[in-house]
């Protein structure tokens, strides 16, 4: 059996774990609000029509702050148009995914779910088809007290108080060809500048999210990140990264070592900030909102999803339901372990999407609701990965991928309370065949025991939760790990994730 070892020191942090890098995002897209948190006529609905089955979920997920309401959709939307009386509300064509939009959960509805399921709202503004005009009065109607035209509005559509809403995303991928009103870094970095600007002189508290790339594969990656921020470092706090990952052809090798590229990725829009600081000789650091970031299999929603056609715009189409196997949840498990590592910089995360669409709960309408494989990865690291992110010295095995190079066989990173004491180890063995053996030196954590024990893997990687078989996979303890003499040994089965508690 292979071998790697790592040594786990709570002198050497990486840097404070945020609890908004445990964010989500609700797009309006396919099945997620209507059919999927939204459905009035469900035995489990409650009086405002919210699945208190999928509230649960939710809440056991873990999830901090909320994107919303897109993504593609927010750069055809008119905010105006969710919110006063419901039956007065239009119903408009959404370009993006060829649907319908009733519009009957706005703002008020949503901000209402939030407070049910314990999260903050981050509110993406459009930047495709309207600007900053549009933006002023979106934040008048949510974050003004009262005394104005918009700000009275909302008292009227009986919400009092300001929503408050302190994280707003300057648009949406704004570097994609795909995207309305997609622009060039240039116009972007100036409208995000100008719309900034005007944003923070209605409420100087708010944090302000400036599009980056849509990947690393985009052709402007780089180029685009310095340009947008040349234009709005002095305006905005973050600069976005989405990543989508999925299996290509069969690649299970380099699939699997997927948050290689999320590790690059990262560190390459954080060398590109730190350029333009220098530039700018400015005292101020702009961090990631890693806004978006999953597995995804778009080369199905490309081949089989995409709807088209003038007569057929449906109302909450299955979009982008993608079911996850044993294998993808590893790699999820992964991409959690690179945001970790990175917990300097990465300082807030969605991730997209929460329920149907590309999400870890899925329902059926009236029937339903259950955890997909990744749902595991990210509730118990959401729970357990507490304090400060540390710097591991690791030292694996590797193997060669044709995405990514030569590779290390083992990722981890782990974690530590100092407040409570508590520590944890995430560990993900990449190897399609072969178990791993791994030594951690814990001897720095003092008298510590392994509290708590997962690890994801199955004889059949593929193997997934369904609605025939909504339990199917889930995680297990590892009873392999043990603590003798301030060394951790532990078995990791080929392609799994793990996780334990220590303290
Ligand atoms: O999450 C699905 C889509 O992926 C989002 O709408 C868009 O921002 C991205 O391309």
């Amino acid at each position: 059996m292979s071998h790697a070892h790592l040594t786990v020191d709570p002198h050497f942090t990486v840097g404070t774990i945020q609890r908004r890098l445990f964010g989500g995002f609700v797009e309006h897209l396919g099945r997620h609000v209507y059919d999927g948190i939204y459905e009035p006529g469900h035995p489990s609905a409650d009086a405002e029509g919210w699945r208190t089955d999928v509230i649960e979920l939710v809440k056991e997920l873990g999830v901090d702050c909320i994107r919303y309401p897109g993504g593609n959709f927010v750069s055809g939307f008119k905010w105006e148009d969710s919110v006063g009386p419901r039956e007065e509300r239009p119903r408009r064509l959404d370009l993006a995914w060829h649907s319908t939009e009733t519009n009957e959960v706005g703002l008020h509805e949503f901000s209402s779910w939030l407070d049910k399921v314990g999260s903050d709202l981050m509110l993406a503004v459009n930047l495709g088809t309207r600007g900053t005009a549009e933006a002023l009065d979106l934040i008048e109607y949510a974050n003004v007290p009262g005394g104005t035209a918009l700000s009275e509005q909302r008292r009227a559509n009986g919400r009092d108080q300001p929503f408050g809403v302190k994280m707003w995303c300057l648009g949406n991928e704004m570097d994609g060809p795909w995207q309305l009103g997609h622009r060039n870094a240039d116009d972007y970095g100036k409208i995000a500048a100008q719309t900034a600007r005007a944003l923070r002189q209605v409420d100087p508290d708010i944090e302000l999210v400036a599009c980056g790339s849509s990947s690393a594969q985009m052709p402007t990656f780089g180029a685009w990140e310095r340009t947008v921020l040349e234009h709005a470092y002095d305006e905005v706090d973050f600069i976005s990264c989405h990543a989508y990952y999925e299996e290509y052809d069969g690649d299970l090798d380099s699939f699997l070592a997927s948050a290689v590229n999320m590790d690059r990725f990262i560190e390459t829009v954080v060398d590109t900030a730190d350029h333009v600081k220098a530039l700018k000789k400015s005292d101020k650091t702009i961090n990631i909102s890693f806004d978006e970031w999953n597995v995804w299999y778009i080369t199905r929603f490309e081949n089989v999803d995409k709807i088209t056609g003038m007569d057929n715009w449906p109302v909450a189409p299955r979009l982008l339901e993608d079911v996850y196997s044993v294998a993808d949840a590893v790699v999820f498990g992964n991409l959690m372990i690179s945001l970790l590592k990175h917990a300097d910089r990465v300082t807030s995360a969605s991730l997209a999407q929460l329920v149907n669409v590309i999400a870890p709960i899925m329902t059926e309408p009236g029937g339903p609701a259950w955890r997909q494989t990744t749902f595991f990865p990210f509730s118990i690291t959401s729970r357990l990965a507490r304090g400060a992110a540390l710097e591991l010295k690791l030292d694996a095995p590797t193997y060669e991928t044709t995405r990514h190079g030569v590779v290390p066989l083992v990722d981890a990173v782990a974690t530590h309370d100092a407040e409570s004491g508590a520590s944890a180890a995430f560990l993900v063995n990449r190897s399609a065949t072969e178990p791993l053996m791994v030594t951690v030196d814990v001897a720095q954590l003092g008298d510590v025991s392994v509290l708590e024990s997962h690890t994801l893997a199955d004889d059949d990687i593929y193997a997934k939760n369904t609605l025939d078989e909504p339990e199917r996979v889930a995680p297990r303890a590892n009873d392999t790990a043990v603590i003798a003499g301030g060394t951790l040994t532990i078995t990791l089965p080929p392609v799994s994730w793990t996780a334990l508690a220590l303290g």
